[in-house]
């Protein structure tokens, strides 16, 4: 997302690592018994021979036939969910991605396969009856698949229809059994240094993260997401592990998750930190509510380059405006 530039020198002063966050990295680093200069490679693990000047599908479904869920694509598709316009061909999906860790432009495909993506866990805690910590493959595997055709609407107000694959986060939630005082849950992702450049930028608020209301998370249309185009996702797409909440904007939807925390506190995610003036916790679409820079009336859709009107709620208001009954005086759409 275009942000202001500032000098490498400038730094605003919320963009410093508070001191805790540098003493909690190493402390995990300890525990997990990585010094400075491990890497951690394993099966389908971390890739140095990547995809430079590669076919992007080419190299997609090659990287496939690595995954030790691959047997589960394609998943069933849910037809509930229809769309009102084409899929996006999958070469435009995988190839215009934001990722920050990465690199802050739109072509960072080739740089994401840098990913190592096993061994990989996801640990679930705060406010829950046992904390835990699961293997990715044991959990794609505790949920059916089931495949969704959704739109996706980026604040930057490009946007795509794209099929995903994956679970619903409800049932996530209810296998985590929080507790009645969790209000929020909060999508970590991960933070590696090795791998992924981005981590240089001091300036960002590391790692991304995002956070939504349990009632958000609660809804029929959140999706935990595995795969994408019936496959298992690519890398640049946020695997192995991410979230969608289609009438939200992209940025409220994190890749590569390795932490979900239940809270009572409302999380202020990456962006926020960044610009809270710009980005806020809701960030529900809304064509009437343009960003401060720009107009939010219109979406170009990737590849085509068509020029839509911008639905509110992207269009899935019959599932979640009732979310926001009430809800005066918050910036629901920023
Ligand atoms: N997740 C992580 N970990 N890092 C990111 O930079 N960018 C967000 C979101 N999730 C981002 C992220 C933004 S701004 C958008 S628009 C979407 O991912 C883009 O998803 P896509 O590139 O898979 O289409």
């Amino acid at each position: 997302m275009p942000i202001r530039r500032r000098r490498g020198w400038d730094l605003p002063a919320h963009a410093l690592t508070p001191e805790a966050a540098v003493l909690d990295r190493r402390r995990v680093l300890a525990a997990l018994g990585l010094g400075a200069g491990t890497v951690a490679a394993g099966a389908f693990g971390l890739r140095t021979a990547f995809g430079q000047g590669r076919d992007p599908i080419g190299w997609w479904e090659a990287q496939v036939g690595n995954d030790p869920t691959r047997d589960l694509y394609p998943a069933t598709r849910t037809g509930t969910y229809t769309l009102d316009r084409p899929l996006t061909e999958p070469r435009e999906a995988i190839t215009y991605n934001n990722f920050y860790e990465f690199g802050s432009h739109k072509g960072i495909w080739q740089a994401a396969q840098r990913l190592p993506l096993r061994p990989w866990t996801l640990t679930i805690d705060g406010l829950v009856a046992t904390p835990r910590t699961v293997d990715i493959d044991e959990l794609i595997r505790r949920f059916p698949l089931e495949e969704r055709h959704y739109r996706f609407r980026c604040v930057e107000a490009w946007a795509m229809a794209v099929p995903w694959t994956g679970f619903p986060l409800a049932e996530l939630v209810r296998w985590a059994e929080p507790l009645g005082s969790a209000k929020y849950i909060v999508f970590d992702t991960f933070q590696d240094a090795r791998v992924a450049p981005g981590f240089r930028q001091t300036w960002y608020p590391w790692p991304y993260q995002d956070g939504l209301t349990i009632a958000e998370a609660m809804n029929e249309l959140s999706l935990m997401v595995t795969g994408i185009y019936g496959k298992p996702l690519p890398p640049q797409m946020g695997a192995p592990l991410r979230v969608i909440t289609p009438w939200k904007y992209g940025f409220k939807q994190p890749k590569s998750i390795v932490r979900i925390s239940f809270t009572d506190q409302r999380p202020v995610s990456f962006w926020e930190k960044l610009q809270g003036n710009e980005y806020g916790f809701w960030a529900n679409v809304n064509p009437e509510v343009p960003h401060p820079r720009w107009s939010q009336a219109t979406e170009r859709m990737l590849g085509t380059g068509e020029r839509r009107p911008t639905l509110i709620w992207n269009g899935y208001g019959e599932y979640v405006a009732h979310l926001y009954d009430g809800l005066t005086g918050e910036r629901l759409f920023a």
